[in-house]
């Protein structure tokens, strides 16, 4: 028996090194703030609105774009915070988190041939999702060592080919988040065109140092033209959950959900009505803000006591450090090093470029319980 040849889809696509971090971490045993995922448990609350759905028989497939109590929460959420009104109905989809978010977005309006700019570093899944959808990926760097935008550059990048942009604030891994004027910057260079914009939107509630996050929902001219991805597992403490949701004026909402149809059709019932009831209750994500950034601060005051430089930390679980000073080695061998020989694990930056480039960077998680940092630091101590 031999299982016929075939031509792979995704030929630059192998074992990440998101993978390869966490099993050397497993092996040594290292403190893991390589992953980008809490080491504590959500609110029971929400377990207990989750079990409550399920005892009461809610197990069946839902509405293909989602719950409608669930929608209008996000609905009202939106517009509280952002005060852009999105119709539940038409305009809010729930999807299986924000990764089947993105890629559903990108199938519905990139045709084989368009470009989609993205701004390196960024998310793995991007790239991949372009190029499935037939679509040329073009990258555009975000200025090396501060990660803000580089307009220039971007406009430099937009043909008459550019079906869309990604963007991505607050930024994983650098941080970093948009400004108003950034926004406004982004909303100008667009208007006279028809690129569609899609906005990442998934740390959305981590911003610190009393910043605003700025949603492209807050844009009137931005809204108009852009798929906001967020994602309850981010928000909530639940990223095994995998739910999350797409906003987006009805006619882009039309075409995400043809392929949303035929790609999940519907997300986890018992856990949309467990979201629903949580979010009556607006604390747990106003909260947010403070809670990471005690955790934030924490992390950053254990690693001015290393030969680390430390890079700003506006907004998401992310600290990036760099290295110089700490080792010659690269990114990638120096985060081995430290997953094998110091006992942490890292994720180099260079893993977020199509390319590899290297700039001396280092990821670090901060969303653990504050012993797992402790310990981390601890172990950081000796550098
Ligand atoms: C920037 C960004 N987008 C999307 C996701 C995926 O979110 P989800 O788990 O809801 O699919 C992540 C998760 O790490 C992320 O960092």
């Amino acid at each position: 028996m031999t299982t016929p040849p075939l031509q792979t889809k995704l030929p630059k696509v192998g074992t990440t090194i998101f993978t390869v971090m966490s099993a050397l971490a497993a092996e040594r045993n290292a403190v893991n703030l390589g992953q980008g995922f809490p080491d504590f448990n959500c609110d029971p609350q929400l377990v207990d609105a989750v079990t409550d759905a399920m005892k009461q028989g809610l197990n069946q497939y839902p509405p293909m774009t989602g719950i409608a109590p669930l929608r209008e929460a996000v609905a009202a959420k939106i517009a509280a915070l952002y005060q852009h009104t999105y119709d539940a109905a038409s305009e809010i989809t729930i999807t299986a988190g924000a990764t089947q978010a993105i890629i559903t977005a990108i199938l519905a309006v990139v045709h084989p041939g368009d470009e989609v700019i993205v701004l390196e570093p960024c998310y793995d899944s991007y790239v991949p999702n372009i190029e499935l959808a037939g679509g040329v990926p073009v990258r555009v760097p975000l200025t090396p060592g501060t990660f803000r935008p580089d307009f220039g550059k971007i406009a430099g990048a937009i043909t008459s080919r550019t079906r869309a942009i990604l963007i991505n604030s607050p930024h994983n891994p650098s941080g970093t988040v948009w400004s108003e004027q950034e926004m406004l910057q982004l909303q100008e260079l667009l208007a006279p065109t028809a690129i569609l914009l899609i906005s990442d939107e998934v740390y959305e509630h981590m911003v610190f140092d009393g910043r605003q996050h700025q949603s492209a929902a807050r844009f009137a001219g931005l809204a108009a033209r852009t798929f906001i991805v967020s994602s309850f597992g981010k928000t909530y403490h639940v990223t095994g959950w995998k739910v999350g949701y797409v906003a987006a004026p009805a006619a882009l909402s039309a075409e995400f959900r043809k392929v949303h149809q035929f790609n999940v059709f519907t997300v986890n019932t018992p856990v949309q009505h467990g979201l629903a009831a949580y979010l009556q209750d607006p604390t747990p994500y106003r909260q947010l803000p403070a809670f990471y950034q005690r955790k934030r601060d924490l992390f950053r005051e254990g690693l001015k006591r290393t030969k680390f430089r430390l890079l700003p930390g506006e907004g998401t679980y992310f600290q990036c450090v760099d290295i110089s000073d700490v080792s010659e080695l690269r990114e990638a061998e120096f985060c081995k090093w430290l997953t094998s020989d110091i006992g942490v694990a890292a994720i180099p930056l260079s893993a977020f470029y199509g390319n590899g480039f290297d700039q001396r960077v280092v990821r670090f998680c901060f969303a653990k319980k504050d012993e797992t940092l402790q310990s981390a630091l601890q172990r950081l101590a000796k550098l």
